[in-house]
């Protein structure tokens, strides 16, 4: 377990057999600072949806760090809560360093015996990680005014010497990635897949129709983590803010910003342009849904040629209703409705378009999920050859059909050659 702990005991039972995602599915970048620098950074903030203000823009790293929505923890304070950042306190790691089970009062928030008050995740920046103080500061400032039930919540952070640390709420379920690609945890049903695809897209979709519009720049499953409230468990939130970054305004159809992400899920043009817009998450967001549908990862080293890529494996079965059996998770023992499972497939594939225009939005893509989430999908009151798309986002590729009605031969999928991609 990395640079964490020597020994890697877990509390979680969902998270029994965590291993380190970060070494398996490397991040993109083209800087490799890791460390902390000290300067008063400034970063584009943008303002909640209800918020009836706008907030001044760039913020100061002071400004950011006094918003009234965190609380400035001391390290003391999370050493306390962590039980000194007990191994078996772990809950995993990641490119950011280790992250800690604790506990705080839920009125007072300071460090609470370990089992009483409110349970929390503590996130402790590891001075050689790869991000450093800048993402740390960007989390802050997203999640520090950005609230929705799709987003995880940020309770605070601590800020001393070279100690950085982020406090959210904690996510009993772990992150997705958890779910679909380890062994142990009881394999996701159809209906819990959906259900998180829909809560991911939520956030998502949140992000991008903001007033000031976010761009989250690394959607993947490791990243998406599951809460379990009473009556509610598989609500997804999206957590991991620090490589968010501001949407174009007025008429800027992009933002020009290093490569940042990770492998499998970037988009293609992104990759090779730097060019970043929302539809960049909608690529990512149709990787992930295709990772729902076959537990297969984006990218694995352990399978042979094209078995490695998950995008170019599935490519010629996502549009065909009789092919798309064949990328189908068997942990599903086939428990799938045919119709919606042929849905989802096109959905992804539309998601993956080469082209960005042709993406759809994922106000869009949340619609369809919705739809597959209804009693008898496709069946009843939603045919899968109606379109649910708005005209000014009808696919070039076929003028008047519906993105759900695409046939492998119109596929706007990149061939193996085609794809750009970083490795
Ligand atoms: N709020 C939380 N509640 C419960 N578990 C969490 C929480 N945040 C993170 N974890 C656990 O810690 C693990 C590591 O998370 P982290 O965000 O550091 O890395 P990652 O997402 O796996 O990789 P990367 O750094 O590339 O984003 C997650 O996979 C999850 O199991
Ligand atoms: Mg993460």
């Amino acid at each position: 377990m990395g640079n964490c702990l020597g020994s890697s005991a877990r509390v979680d039972a969902s998270l029994s057999s965590l291993t380190t995602s970060a070494s398996e599915a490397s991040r993109i970048a083209s800087k490799t600072s890791s460390s902390l620098p000290r300067s008063t950074l400034t970063i584009p903030s943008y303002k909640e949806k209800s918020s009836p203000r706008s907030l001044p823009t760039p913020r100061s790293e002071s400004e950011i760090l006094s918003s009234p929505n965190v609380k400035s923890f001391s390290f003391n304070e999370l050493r306390n809560a962590t039980r000194n950042f007990r191994p078996d306190s772990l809950l995993g790691e990641g490119g950011f360093g280790c992250v800690f089970k604790g506990w705080i009062d839920e009125h007072t928030l300071t460090a609470a015996k370990p089992g009483s008050g409110m349970v929390i995740a503590v996130k402790k920046l590891k001075p050689e990680g790869f991000q450093g103080h800048k993402e740390w500061l960007t989390e802050v400032n997203y999640l520090g005014q950005l609230h929705h039930p799709n987003l995880v919540k940020l309770i605070g952070y601590c800020s001393e010497g070279d100690n950085r640390l982020l406090v959210y709420e904690f996510m009993p379920k772990g992150s997705l990635e958890n779910h679909l690609f380890r062994r142990g945890p009881q394999p996701l049903s159809w209906a819990t897949r959906i259900k998180v695809a829909i809560g991911a897209a939520r956030g998502l979709s949140f992000l991008h129709d903001a007033e000031e519009p976010v761009i989250y720049r690394d959607f993947k499953a490791a990243n998406i983590l599951l809460d379990a409230p009473r009556m509610q468990e598989f609500n997804a939130k999206l957590s991991d803010f620090g490589l968010a970054k501001a949407g174009p305004t007025g008429d800027r159809t992009h933002v020009s910003t290093q490569v940042m992400g990770t492998h499998g899920y970037a988009a293609p043009e992104y990759v090779a342009t730097g060019r970043l817009t929302a539809k960049s998450d909608v690529y990512s967001f149709g990787v992930v849904l295709l990772e729902l549908l076959s537990g297969r990862r984006a990218i694995d080293k352990s399978k042979v040629g094209i078995e490695q890529n998950l995008v170019d494996w599935a490519n010629p079965y996502l549009g065909s209703k009789r092919k798309v059996f064949r990328i189908m998770d068997t942990k599903l023992e086939g428990q799938y409705p045919q119709k919606g499972a042929h849905m989802a497939a096109t959905l992804a594939l539309h998601c993956l378009s080469t082209e960005p225009k042709v993406r759809p939005r994922m106000a869009q893509v949340l619609t369809i999920l919705e739809q597959l989430q209804a009693p008898n999908p496709a069946k009843d009151s939603q045919p899968a050859h109606q379109t649910v798309y708005s005209p000014a986002c009808k696919s070039p590729l076929g003028q008047h059909r519906s993105p759900l009605n695409l046939t492998p031969s119109v596929s706007p999928l990149p061939s193996h050659r085609q794809c750009p991609r970083v490795r």
